[in-house]
């Protein structure tokens, strides 16, 4: 049997601290801290506490020579290298170790930076909702809690600073003034077909194939997108579309046509919603929802373990969501974006692995309740009309 160590690894020295009251009685600190070691490795998907021994092992283990078994045994005592085969921080040709090597040899394939695969695994939420960390301050608590935020806008010295003419009116004018983030969906009202086509279309959807090649081709949409590659994919979760069975579905965007994964009741797909949206009850009542999905083996086919390919998957939703929002304002519809998700519940409700698809946000819409409009919203959930 041979073995090395998992591809991709950050050990990180955590603290504990706890209050010391034996010296808080003898007059002395009040704070003790206690550190330990823990292993963070994306293809396992959960932080591992380990001891000074198998640090050593790992840092002497390299993650591309495989090495007998025996040898590794001799110099790090069998008994650690049992456990870190047994954690998947050490990855085998054995069978019996299949799985670690499996996910192991799956992020190996995708091209990630490290560090990239490390925030993007570990940054992501699994069964976050409002009882257990969810939270969503108002704009005045934050004051209290933090005192001033720093000014709205950077003010450096006046070199001369040239003053520019009013901004001309232009035709997009209506869109850009009128978009805001809605947080006051109507709960009866449903969307019209046509309107998510053209929202669907003329942001996800691909306005032209290019062939580059005899196995190769780009979309190009109405948004930029790194590298041309348009690596987002659209799932949309349907709770109140004209003709459309509430449910989760793929949008294709040569095809424009939405392909079910799972139709379900609208009792279903309102709990659905809340729970991809972390409990933010206040997007949850949109009719239409998009979860944007970057499918990291197309970016990375071309940015492979490339420093700024994963802030480039980012940008691209970033991109497609204000294209959402315009499409959305033109239909005199709020929308929302959002990167407090349940990603990995995501991942779960649509099949995909982190290591292959990274879940980035997720937007929605729908007419908005009658009452004043509202412009500026301080609070998540409240709303201050103006
Ligand atoms: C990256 C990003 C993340 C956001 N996350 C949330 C969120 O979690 N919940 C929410 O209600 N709004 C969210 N928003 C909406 C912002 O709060 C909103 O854009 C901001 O308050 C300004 O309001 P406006 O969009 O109406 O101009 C997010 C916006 C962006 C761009």
């Amino acid at each position: 049997m041979k073995l090395r160590r998992c591809a991709v690894l950050y050990i990180e020295s955590r603290e504990e601290l706890s209050i010391d009251w034996p010296a808080v009685l003898a007059g002395g600190s009040a704070l003790a801290a206690n550190t330990h070691w823990v292993a963070l490795a994306p293809h396992l998907d959960q932080e591992l506490t380990i001891d000074a021994q198998a640090l050593a092992a790992l840092g002497g283990i390299g993650q591309t020579v495989w090495r007998p078994l025996a040898d590794c045994e001799q110099q790090y005592g069998a008994a650690c290298i049992a456990r870190l085969l047994d954690q998947g921080l050490l990855i085998s040709d054995n069978a019996d170790y299949a799985k670690a090597r499996e996910r192991d040899d799956t992020l190996r394939g995708a091209h990630w930076r490290p560090l990239s695969a490390l925030t993007h695994t570990f940054s992501r939420w699994r069964e976050v909702n409002s009882e257990n960390g969810m939270e969503a301050p108002s704009f005045q608590a934050l004051l209290e809690r933090y005192g001033e935020p720093p000014p709205p806008t950077l003010e450096l010295p006046d070199n001369g600073a040239l003053k520019l003419p009013a901004a001309a009116a232009g035709p997009m004018d209506d869109q850009l003034l009128q978009r805001y983030t809605g947080r006051n969906f109507d709960l009866q009202a449903s969307l019209p077909l046509d309107v998510v086509a053209r929202l669907l279309h003329r942001t996800f959807g691909a306005q032209e194939v290019r062939q580059v090649g005899p196995h190769a081709s780009v979309l190009k949409k109405t948004s930029p997108s790194g590298g041309g590659l348009h690596p987002i994919e659209a799932f949309v979760l349907v709770q109140r579309v004209d003709g459309v069975a509430p449910g989760l579905y793929h949008y294709h965007p040569i095809d424009h046509a939405l392909n079910p994964l799972r139709t379900m009741d609208s009792a279903a797909a309102a709990e659905l919603a809340k729970q991809v949206l972390a409990d933010q009850h206040w997007l949850a009542d949109a009719p239409l929802q998009v979860l944007m999905v970057g499918r990291v083996e197309r970016s990375f086919w071309k940015y492979r373990n490339h420093q700024k390919a994963y802030r480039a998957l980012a940008l691209d939703a970033g991109h497609l969501s204000q294209t959402f929002y315009l499409l959305a304002a033109e239909a005199g519809l709020p929308a929302f974006v959002t990167a407090a998700i349940n990603d990995a519940d995501i991942e779960q409700m649509l099949g995909l692995d982190q290591l292959r698809h990274a879940v980035v946000a997720v937007g929605g819409c729908g007419p908005a309740r009658s009452g004043p409009r509202t412009m500026v919203e301080l609070r998540y959930g409240e709303t201050d009309a103006i």
